[in-house]
């Protein structure tokens, strides 16, 4: 009989290896737990009248739960068991949730949901998240803000995407690995991911729709480059990213400056920074490519000044993104 290696397995050699504690097991674990059972309401989503909208009511008067908010509170109820996250900002909560008591040693960033839109086809959604961990020599601790880390802090980042059984998890100067599920819903069998260098794949990624509202330099940049490439878009990040990963190119979701409607324009973009923008550019890093927000800075460099802050976003293939650092400073 042949077996594939486990993620557990995976992980544990990798602390191992770095000399570091198993409590990053046991994160990892509540995390996949929480993707499994995402993943199991989302399968049986439509026959239970989960994929309806918050604030209806089903035919039994039951009111039904939005996708996101499941997801939600699936993510949370496994975080606050493992005992070792702090504090953890959710796409679905304002606040920032102290999860235990200002005890152990995690922040955890996430989108429960990703890709709401697909959701009432059933169509594939997302589940991602970024690491970091307490400096546990005590500095920081007394600064308000110490939560607040940019993404080249990070430890982790990853995203499973659902119901397809696929997880990608990044983890810092260790490289970008995919997962599969197994018959017995064990992720196994790790593959290291790097950007292809051959260009034949590449593909651009984002909403064409939004084209005319985009930065002149942009539109110029993509009137110039986009024959060359495939057009793909999913409208959810983490599918998107998922199969860009794979294939190489660019995703992007640039500022929205010249709308029709100004109060429209979103110069700050439209995905978050924190549990958007910072895991498939802490990811895409580990797999050799880059990514940047509207100004040009590294998404990865950014100081959050707020856990919801919203960013522009370009990441994938290095030659991509230098060409549009490029452009963007023109
Ligand atoms: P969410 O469902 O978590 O709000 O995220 C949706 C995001 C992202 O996944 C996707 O890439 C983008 O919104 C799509 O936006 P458009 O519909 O504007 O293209
Ligand atoms: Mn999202
Ligand atoms: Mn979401």
């Amino acid at each position: 009989m042949k077996f594939e290696q486990t993620l557990l397995d995976f992980l544990m050699r990798h602390q191992e290896k770095h000399n570091r504690t198993f409590h990053f097991l046991v994160l990892m674990d509540a995390i996949v737990s929480a993707a499994k059972r995402i993943e199991l309401y989302y399968r049986t989503g439509a026959l239970k009248d989960n994929l309806g909208l918050a604030g209806s009511t089903n035919v039994q008067g039951e009111e039904v739960m939005k996708m996101d908010d499941i997801a939600h509170e699936i993510v949370l109820h496994y975080l606050k068991s493992t005992e070792r996250v702090i504090q953890v900002v959710s796409e679905e909560v304002e606040e920032i949730i102290d999860v235990n008591k200002g005890g152990g040693r995690y922040f955890v960033y996430f989108d429960p949901l990703d890709g709401s839109s697909n959701v009432a086809h059933g169509l594939p959604v997302g589940f991602m998240f970024g690491i970091a961990k307490k400096n546990l020599d005590g500095s920081m601790q007394g600064s308000e803000d110490y939560h607040l880390r940019a993404g080249n802090e990070y430890i982790a980042a990853g995203m499973f995407v659902i119901p397809t059984g696929m997880f990608t998890l990044a983890l810092r100067d260790a490289g970008c690995w995919r997962f599969h599920m197994d018959e017995t819903s064990t992720f196994v069998k790790p593959v290291r991911m790097l950007l292809p260098d051959v260009e034949k794949k590449w593909e651009l990624s984002y909403n064409a729709g939004n084209t005319e509202t985009f930065g002149k330099n942009i539109q110029k940049w993509i009137a110039e480059n986009q024959s060359k490439y495939v057009f793909r878009y999913l409208g959810a990040l983490a599918g998107d990213f998922h199969r860009l990963l794979a294939n190489g190119g660019m995703f992007m979701y640039p500022a929205i400056v010249n709308h029709p409607d100004p109060k429209k324009n979103r110069p700050q973009g439209k995905l978050r920074l924190m549990y958007e923008a910072n895991v498939v550019a802490f990811m895409c890093r580990e797999a050799g490519g880059d990514a940047l927000d509207e100004s040009g800075t590294p998404i990865l460099d950014i100081k959050p000044k707020t856990h919801h802050q919203r960013t522009a976003l370009y990441v994938g293939s290095k030659k991509l993104i230098d060409s549009v650092q490029k452009a963007l400073k023109a």
